[in-house]
């Protein structure tokens, strides 16, 4: 061969083995070229393991020539003890040099397995990865018994070389490989952990909430409770006074008690049903909202006198979300406009609650005019356990809680600010935008 054609397939081997993204068709492609300049009759390349302390070789790859046997499945090439055998050339090997041997020269126990592959003379250079002995690759003459020139070993060494360096690259492609799948399985683990975290604040809030749920149902059972209590009186003044007490006085008792015992009951179906979380989308319209809104505060906003409006800008779609934990939210949000009302004196309480579908998002605006939140403790609303309450018994959800709620786990924003008319704060703003998927309906 031509030396500068040779030089040119050498150079084409190892920019193969450079840029390789399939290390094992590069690795029998290289073998078969350098077969194709050296004119040995085989190339192998050997990888070792240990086993029991001791090291172990096997063949990995082979390439032969047309009419030479091939003995990649020969088992005697699978797991063979160096030590036992090959001294000589574990030796040399292992001490990063390399092995050359006319077979014939061989002392019998080393001979007769070589002479049963027809090899006359050999060659082996190891291969060393990461400093690490990984084997060796070989080259078999089975015709004559070569002396193997120095131009030989030097240009085969660097082949070997070259072979070593693709399986250092591999290697590292590997190890980056399991370090990011580790990542992505850390990645996802930790996600799962702050999913977990949230799912479980909304369950502990839930009781912190039972406090504002006993509340509601308090109120709300205020007049109900009142009628039954008329109800039972008149009887018993019917009764001390001796007047007679029909079957019929008993029957429209018995009614009319079992009316206010029915509503009451109803009460606690209907709150236990939007106080359920499952924390899993649904779909809804955002009526349900409203009347989930009305359903729990009415009876108890009378009582205080203030005024709730609730709108909303579209009433036939249906959208996907959190429906369950938005009303609780924003109930907590009615609670602390509550809360500001009863602390200050303000005549005409009201509370104005909009609903919007804005794009891909829900915009909520819960506003009222109950003063507005102090400058001094803007920036420490959403902190844990800030309150300026201080019968603050945490019964509700308190802002830092919400925050999390809507930005952790339903990844939307909340802002809260002041409201202004000609320059004075009236009242307090607060605006959350949650993403949801929205279905439409055709009209
Ligand atoms: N609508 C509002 N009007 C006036 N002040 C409010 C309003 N909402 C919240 N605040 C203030 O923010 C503080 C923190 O609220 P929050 O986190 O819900 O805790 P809590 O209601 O238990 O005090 C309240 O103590 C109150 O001073
Ligand atoms: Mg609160």
């Amino acid at each position: 061969m031509q030396k500068d054609e040779f030089l040119k397939k050498i150079f084409t081997i190892l920019k193969e083995l450079l840029i390789t993204d399939n290390l094992s068709k590069t690795i029998n492609f290289t073998l078969s070229e350098i077969g194709a300049i050296t004119g040995v009759d085989r190339v192998y390349i050997f990888e070792n393991s240990i086993k029991n302390g001791e090291i172990l070789t096997s063949q990995k790859y082979e390439w032969t020539k047309n009419h030479i046997t091939a003995e990649i499945d020969n088992q005697e090439l699978q797991n063979l003890n160096y030590k036992n055998i090959f001294q000589d050339m574990y030796d040399k090997l292992s001490n990063n040099s390399y092995y050359e041997v006319i077979i014939k020269n061989l002392a019998k126990k080393e001979r007769i397995m070589l002479e049963e592959q027809n090899i006359k003379s050999m060659l082996e250079i190891p291969i060393f990865v990461d400093r690490r002995w990984f084997g060796f690759i070989g080259f078999d003459d089975c015709v004559n018994e070569r002396i193997w020139s120095n131009d030989d070993k030097a240009i085969l060494s660097t082949l070997a070389l070259a072979i070593a360096g693709a399986m250092e690259s591999e290697k590292r492609k590997q190890e980056l490989v399991k370090l990011n799948l580790n990542l992505e399985k850390q990645i996802q683990i930790e996600t799962k952990k702050s999913r977990d975290k949230d799912i479980l604040l909304f369950q502990q809030s839930k009781y912190t909430q039972m406090g504002e749920l006993l509340s509601m149902i308090a109120h709300e059972w205020r007049q109900p409770l009142n009628i039954l209590s008329i109800v039972m009186q008149s009887f018993t003044l019917k009764y001390q006074s001796n007047e007679k007490i029909s079957s019929k006085d008993v029957g429209e008792l018995e009614k009319s008690a079992m009316q206010q015992i029915n509503f009451m009951s109803q009460t606690i179906d209907n709150f236990r049903n939007f106080f359920k979380s499952n924390n899993k989308k649904e779909y809804f319209k955002l009526p349900e909202i409203i009347i989930g809104l009305h359903t729990l505060v009415d009876a108890q906003l009378n009582n205080f006198k203030i005024k709730l409006q609730c709108i909303c800008n579209n009433k036939d779609n249906r959208v996907l979300g959190y429906k369950n934990e938005l009303i609780q939210v924003i109930l907590n949000l009615i609670v602390n406009s509550r809360d500001a009302f009863v602390e200050r004196n303000i005549k005409q309480k009201e509370i104005v609650v909009k609903l919007e579908i804005e794009d891909k998002y829900l915009k909520i605006v819960i506003r009222d005019n109950a003063g507005g939140i102090d400058k001094k403790i803007q920036d420490k609303l959403f902190n844990p356990y800030f309150s300026t309450k201080d019968t603050n018994q945490g019964t509700s959800l308190d802002l830092y809680m919400i925050k999390s709620i809507i930005e952790n786990s339903m990844k939307g924003k909340i802002t809260i600010k002041n409201i202004t008319k000609n320059r004075e704060i009236y009242g307090t703003q607060v605006e959350i935008y949650v993403p949801i998927v929205e279905i439409y309906v055709p009209i």
